[in-house]
């Protein structure tokens, strides 16, 4: 069987993943450890203005770890620059918050060679090469250029928006052409898809010739949808464990007699932070039955601070948070429990098994893994509700949740009373229903059903 050779910015590392946050890293972690092979990216960290030389690299079980520190210029150009302050908010439909500046495309361009120069010389003949998401788009053309004939499949985690959002990018020709030459190109659902179909035939880059092929630049390449799973059976195991463990339990001892919300989102725009707020805000004003009962949990790590939207939004969330408590909240409850930082799966699974609601509503997403992490750690015979934003990926197939309108704050604040107050037949036929589909579309299905493809 042919080696998989993954290639993504963010990499599991193996010291610290305990408390690593990210959809990517999370998921790779779990298709990874099944499947084994070589794992290559940034080790996050910087050196310098030094050149960071050759990769470090590590084993751990049947992964072999290629990391790499990136020079100062590199991570600000490459990482906090083109991919997140233009490719990220473009995709997630924030064309207000894109910062073009060429300078830092040329970065990204040289970021992703520079890769490629390190990655060319690991590969064996029959090794099948998946590159991960937005940071590595032009990766696929530089390994080309450097003459590596292997098969190259691309993923993007995140969404592909329409034609008219994309094309507000300078750049947007490069960067579908980028796209363009891998074999195989998989997004998180239909509409990605479909949008990107789009973007190639409005500008007449591309044919459709059917059944998921397309020709483009003289290359034909095939596009296909290809939803991320989690480990379901395994997180289902992790909470049912954890609620046993010291530190759930002490959790769920200072919850006694109340009801808990759980929101769990890196700090970012597009998690729709403050919108959720004001919704849990408006729950608890209209809702006196509710007020001293329920509480929201929201655990809320730093992202990507080095980007000047990122370090804005922490100050607000939390203003907007203080705000609710100081309105609402008494000596003896606080409305919303705000925490700042990652926590680890296993407590993470356990929290969300005591959880009456799992609260997910992004103003847009790739899929939310968080979404189906929450279902998978409930309890068949009590389970509790998902309300989960229609713009997340995940909302395609988690059919059992309350799907809501994040902008639509009252409406958000309603699911959230009608959550609570869900009878338990209702409550165990949704969660039921999702719970199935997650069960035969987890991780290795989707690492399984890409790797098909690609070969
Ligand atoms: N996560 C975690 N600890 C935290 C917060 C999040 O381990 O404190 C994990 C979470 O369990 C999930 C991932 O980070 O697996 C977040 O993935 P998701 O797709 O929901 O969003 P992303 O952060 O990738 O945009
Ligand atoms: C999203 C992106 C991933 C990224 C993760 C965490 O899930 O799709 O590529 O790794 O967010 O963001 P970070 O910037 O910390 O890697």
């Amino acid at each position: 069987m042919s080696r998989l050779v993954v290639i993504s910015n963010r990499v599991s590392s193996p010291s610290k993943r305990a408390v690593q946050a990210g959809g990517l890293a999370i998921a790779m972690q779990a298709a990874l450890s099944e499947h084994g092979g070589l794992w290559m990216g940034w080790s996050g960290k910087s050196s310098g203005a030094r050149d960071p030389g050759k990769p470090i690299f590590r084993e751990e079980g049947r992964v072999t770890y290629a990391l790499t520190d990136l020079r100062r210029a590199d991570i600000d150009e490459y990482y906090a620059g083109f991919a997140n302050s233009v490719l990220w908010p473009l995709c997630h439909y924030r064309l207000d918050l894109t910062d073009y500046a060429r300078k830092d495309m040329a970065g990204y361009f040289r970021v992703n060679r520079f890769f490629a120069q390190q990655l060319a010389p690991l590969l064996k003949p029959d090794d099948l090469v998946w590159v991960q998401d937005y940071h590595l788009i032009p990766m696929g053309s530089e390994l080309r250029h450097i003459g590596v004939k292997n098969r190259i499949g691309f993923f993007l985690h995140i969404p592909w928006p329409p034609p008219d959002v994309f094309f507000a990018l300078p750049v947007h020709e490069t960067i579908v052409r980028g796209l363009t030459a891998y074999d195989l190109v998989g997004f998180q659902t239909q509409f990605d898809a479909d949008n990107f179909a789009s973007c190639l035939e409005r500008e007449g880059i591309g044919r459709v010739l059917g059944d998921g092929w397309f020709e483009a630049y003289g290359h034909r390449f095939r596009v296909g949808v290809f939803p991320i799973g989690i480990d379901t059976a395994g997180f289902a195991q992790l909470a049912q464990n954890a609620v046993r463990s010291g530190s759930v339990r002490k959790i769920e001892e200072s919850f006694r007699n109340r009801d808990l919300i759980v929101g769990v989102d890196r700090l970012d725009y597009s998690k729709g932070l403050t919108h959720k707020i004001e919704a849990f805000d408006k729950f608890i004003a209209a809702n006196s039955a509710w007020q001293g009962r329920a509480t929201l949990l929201q655990i809320t790590p730093k992202s990507r601070s080095e980007v000047l939207q990122y370090a804005t939004m922490q100050r607000q969330v939390a203003e907007f948070a203080g705000r609710v408590n100081g309105q609402h909240g008494t000596p003896d409850w606080v409305p919303i429990r705000y925490v700042n930082r990652s926590i680890g799966q296993a407590t993470l699974a356990g929290i969300y098994r005591v959880a009456r609601v799992g609260l997910v509503t992004p103003i847009r997403d790739g899929m939310n893994l968080v979404a189906k992490e929450y279902v998978a750690a409930q309890r068949s015979e009590d389970p509790g509700v998902l309300v989960l934003s229609r713009f997340a990926g995940a909302a395609r197939e988690l059919d059992g949740a309350i799907l809501v309108n994040p902008y639509d704050i009252e409406a958000v604040a309603n699911a959230i009373a009608r959550s609570l107050s869900m009878s338990m037949e209702e409550r165990r036929k949704r969660w039921k229903q999702m719970m199935d589909h997650l069960l035969k579309h987890d991780i290795s299905k989707w690492c399984r059903d890409f790797l098909e493809a690609l070969r």
